[in-house]
């Protein structure tokens, strides 16, 4: 991933979904023309909910083509980030808040041949990163608390997208900018014009009347912001 995309990806998150008919939300994900299928793993530890684990990631990678995209919000991630490469997950993305040795950890990641991608809470500064530049292929900006979906997007992250797509310009090094939580087709377009390049989106899809064509104007509305900067 050395290049930011020609477009911007929309990454529709599972965990919106109804979980009894994973499979028919892949195909759903895939005839839309999604390009991600955001993966949300929680242990009820880093964070106060649990979803799903290895298994349920390796039924899906049965049912699509499309990258499955893991991230972790649980303790001690570098037990069980190979584990998701294993199982069929094309990026993981690992909270900086979680892991001391998080360059290890993503250098494992990218060895075993997955994208590796680090996490930022609300409340850890983009500033963070610099001193890991060039060792991640994205960084998931959280405009959430993570734990849950449906929740509100937090308005100053869209602040954090600038700096970060700033210093990714003044370093001139090249990685993704994902930004997940409360995105919705209001504030889409501010956040691919802000420097996002993937946004991951769990009830603006899946909670929507047609969700394929809640995919469908989600990625009309990054597509024409992304044209007002490119
Ligand atoms: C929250 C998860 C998100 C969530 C997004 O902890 O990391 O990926 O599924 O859902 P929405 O888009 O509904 O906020
Ligand atoms: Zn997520």
């Amino acid at each position: 991933m050395a290049l930011r995309p020609a477009v911007p990806l929309l990454a529709p998150s599972i965990l919106s979904a109804d979980f009894a008919k994973l499979g028919e939300a892949l195909s759903m994900l895939e005839a839309s023309g999604a390009e991600v299928v955001h993966v949300d793993v929680m242990d009820g530890r880093f964070v106060p909910n649990i979803t799903l684990g290895m298994p349920v990631v390796a039924a899906m990678r049965k049912c699509t083509e499309l990258p499955l995209d893991c991230h972790l919000m649980i303790v001690e991630p570098s037990r069980y980030a190979l584990e998701f490469v294993e199982a069929g997950a094309s990026w993981v993305s690992v909270h900086q808040e979680a892991d001391p040795h998080i360059h290890r950890t993503l250098d494992s990641i990218r060895k075993a041949g997955a994208k590796a991608g680090v996490v930022l809470n609300p409340g850890t500064p983009v500033e963070t990163l610099t001193d890991l530049f060039g060792d991640f292929d994205f960084v998931l900006l959280m405009s959430v608390n993570p734990g849950f979906g449906g929740q509100g997007f937090i308005p100053r992250v869209l602040d954090k997208v600038r700096r970060l797509d700033a210093l990714r310009a003044e370093r001139q090094t090249s990685f993704l900018i994902q930004v997940d939580g409360g995105v919705s087709l209001k504030n889409a377009p501010e956040l691919v014009k802000a420097g996002a390049d993937c946004l991951v989106a769990g009830n603006a899809v899946f909670k929507a009347p047609v969700p394929a064509a809640a995919i469908q104007g989600l990625q009309a509305a990054m597509r024409a912001a992304r044209m007002t900067i490119a």
